[in-house]
């Protein structure tokens, strides 16, 4: 890895990443020593076994959740040496999160949910018009007064692409974004967030169980045992 300084990185870099789960007997290590690097813009599909630590390697990254060991640099800063409030604006600014659940808030409109990340962004001027710009561009400018119940799942998690979008996050990780989608709905949020990492210049890792998904990115790893290793 190489060692830069705040000033002079972007994208992600981690180097020898370990997290522990405290048992009553061993603790259960889950991640033994991850090493990965990302320059800006770069998109990574990250497969691997149920249970092997794709969502907890994710969250890490997304600093939801710390390591037990090793560094993580997000645009050259390493969020875990940050205070919580500068840790959660971080987050609100530089990370935008997919799940495979939407997350959206059923008493809010779709154009209400997108704008959801910018109530607590410390720069909020022209959100408003840059979430319906982000809501034409996935297809439902028509559709922003409309609770999530009123949509179908495609479209629901096209929504929270959008919200993940809303605040010009640098780095986007989509944790089995399409999990709970049918194969053509699935192919076409697929195109949504591929497209949408690209315009936005943003560094992209998708978790999935999907090889067809995994096959779009330009570059796949696999974990296994712990490790991030090379995959085809
Ligand atoms: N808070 C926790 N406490 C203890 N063990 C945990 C905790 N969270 C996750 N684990 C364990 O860590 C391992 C990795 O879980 P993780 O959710 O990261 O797997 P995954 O690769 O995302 O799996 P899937 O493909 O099913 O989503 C699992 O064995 C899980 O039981
Ligand atoms: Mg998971």
């Amino acid at each position: 890895m190489r060692t830069e300084t705040a000033s002079d990185a972007s994208g992600l870099q981690a180097r020898e990443l370990t997290r522990d789960y405290p048992t009553r007997a061993e603790p259960l290590r889950i991640l033994r020593g991850v090493n990965l690097s990302l320059a800006r813009g770069d998109a990574l599909a990250v497969t691997g076994p149920s249970g092997s630590g794709k969502s907890t390697l994710l969250h890490i990254f997304g600093a939801l959740d710390r390591p037990s060991g090793g560094e993580v640099l997000i645009n050259g800063r390493n969020p875990f040496a940050l205070t919580e409030p500068e840790l959660a604006a971080f987050r609100n600014r530089e990370i935008g999160f997919v799940f495979q659940e939407h997350y959206l808030l059923p008493q809010c409109s779709v154009l209400e949910n997108v704008l959801v990340p910018t109530i607590v962004a410390s720069d909020a001027t022209g959100v408003a018009e840059r979430a319906r710009m982000l809501l034409d561009r996935i297809g439902l400018a028509n559709r922003l007064d409309h609770r999530p119940a009123e949509l179908s799942g495609g479209e629901r998690q096209r929504v929270a692409i959008a919200r993940a979008l809303i605040n010009r996050p640098t780095l986007l990780l989509c944790d089995e974004p399409t999990g709970n989608l049918d194969r053509i709905t699935a192919r076409s949020v697929a195109d949504v967030i591929l497209e949408m990492a690209k315009a936005e210049n943003a560094t992209l890792i998708v978790v999935t169980h999907s090889a067809e998904l995994a096959a779009r990115l330009p570059r796949r790893m696999e974990l296994v045992e712990g490790k991030l290793e090379a995959a085809e």
